[in-house]
């Protein structure tokens, strides 16, 4: 067992017990609600926030050939076109052609020798190169080199294929943090996507991401299944650098110092507590029952976002997804509607006048480190002064390295 997992482990034992919020944790500060609704504040969300950020944007099984590709249209601002090389090696480029600016390709996904444009035939390598152009004599002024497809950043993270439109981001390993090691022992590179769901939401995208942030809804929202299954008051919740954070919650079916036996994923923690991790800016992971589903929320307006969830899971080959884990989709898929349909509703409230502020409670302190979050990538001069989130969570941060899992493990190895 590592280090950091008997550290939650620890954590949640003194959950059992604890009756008031631990001293020196400060009060939080209301959550202007116009972090959710004003138009300037979502603009700033779009610059500064998605346009420099490390997005998911699919899985390694998507693009299983040279030659496959998809289009990631989930930024409004940026279709980007994602490819396999020859060399094996996943691109992402502007789905941009570089003649008069059609989309390259029109189809979502597919599989292609060339990426030859729709319009008028410019033909580009997998590597973004312009290979191909009809008549090319009648453009004097071409330079073929000069003319390939317009790269954007796109890095791998255990079969996770992300991008990033920011020349200056850190790399993903660096923006990722600790997760990147927590999600390495899970063989999400050789697993198979195993689910998928989208569906427009009439909320800001934080409202949707919020209901995954906590437990404290869960028996009023969800008593006949997550309310059934979990004990919301035990939760050890770790925030982690850059936004991130970490969320291990008692099962009411596990003694927090039992350890079942298998399942998948197959670490302590993921055994003895439900967890779940927060990738910030925009993606939910809540772990368990066969697979990692990778819950998005995509900004589409103040009062409007798109909640995408990818789930991943060992491969099972050829044929129909195995039956346990087909139901625990579907079980999956109740929960997710619980939630959804709560959200249009609380994006109206929010929007009605009446709202001030939004209170977090000790339990919901993942929801204000995010925001903390969304802070300082807008840089806080920036932000208006009436909707500024006070940092006070810094200093709460889990501690790097000697709290990782498997560090510990890894090293004795
Ligand atoms: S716009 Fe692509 S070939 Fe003309
Ligand atoms: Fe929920």
């Amino acid at each position: 067992m590592g280090k950091m997992d008997d550290l939650i482990f620890q954590e949640l034992r003194s959950e059992r017990a604890r009756k008031a919020v631990p001293d020196g944790f400060p009060a939080l500060a209301e959550i202007p609600g116009g972090r959710y609704t004003r138009r300037d504040f979502f603009d700033l969300e779009m610059a500064r926030v998605f346009r420099r950020s490390w997005v998911l944007a699919g899985h390694i099984s998507e693009l299983p050939k040279s030659g496959s590709y998809k289009v990631f249209a989930k930024l409004p601002s940026a279709p980007i076109l994602i490819v396999r090389g020859r060399d094996g090696q996943v691109r992402a480029f502007y789905n941009t052609c570089r003649h008069r600016g059609a989309p390259v390709v029109k189809d979502h996904a597919g599989r292609c020798n060339v990426l030859r444009c729709q319009y008028h035939s410019w033909a580009y390598d997998f590597d973004g190169r312009l290979v191909q152009v009809p008549d090319e004599h009648e453009f004097p002024n071409l330079d073929r080199a000069a003319r390939g497809l317009i790269p954007v950043r796109c890095e791998l993270l255990h079969g996770l294929i992300f991008v990033n439109q920011d020349e200056a981001a850190p790399d993903l390993l660096e923006a990722v943090g600790p997760l990147a090691e927590e999600w390495g022992d899970l063989g999400l590179a050789d697993g198979q996507v195993d689910y998928r769901f989208s569906r427009r939401v009439s909320c800001n995208w934080k409202c949707g991401l919020d209901a995954f942030q906590e437990v404290y809804h869960i028996n009023t929202l969800h008593p006949q299944t997550v309310g059934a299954t979990l004990v919301h008051s035990v939760a050890a919740m770790s925030l982690l650098p850059r936004g991130h954070s970490r969320m291990c919650v008692q099962l009411k079916t596990v003694d927090i110092d039992e350890v079942p036996d298998g399942g998948w994923p197959d670490g302590e923690i993921y055994r003895r507590s439900s967890v779940a991790h927060t990738l910030w800016p925009n993606m939910v992971v809540p772990w368990g029952a066969g697979s990692g589903r990778f819950i998005l929320f995509w900004p589409i307006g103040p009062g409007e976002c798109e909640i995408e969830v990818m789930g991943v899971g060992p491969a099972w080959g050829e044929g129909g997804l195995p039956a346990d884990r087909d139901l625990a989709n579907t079980r999956f898929d109740g929960v997710l509607m619980e939630d959804i349909e709560n959200l249009a509703a609380i994006q109206a409230s929010l929007e009605s006048g009446a709202f001030t502020g939004m209170m977090l409670g000790y339990q919901e302190r993942r929801l204000y480190w995010a925001h903390e979050e969304i802070d300082r990538a807008i840089g806080v001069d920036a932000v208006p002064s009436e909707l500024r989130v006070p940092p006070v969570l810094g200093r709460f941060v889990e501690a790097p390295a000697s709290r990782r899992p498997h560090a510990a493990t890894r090293g004795a190895a």
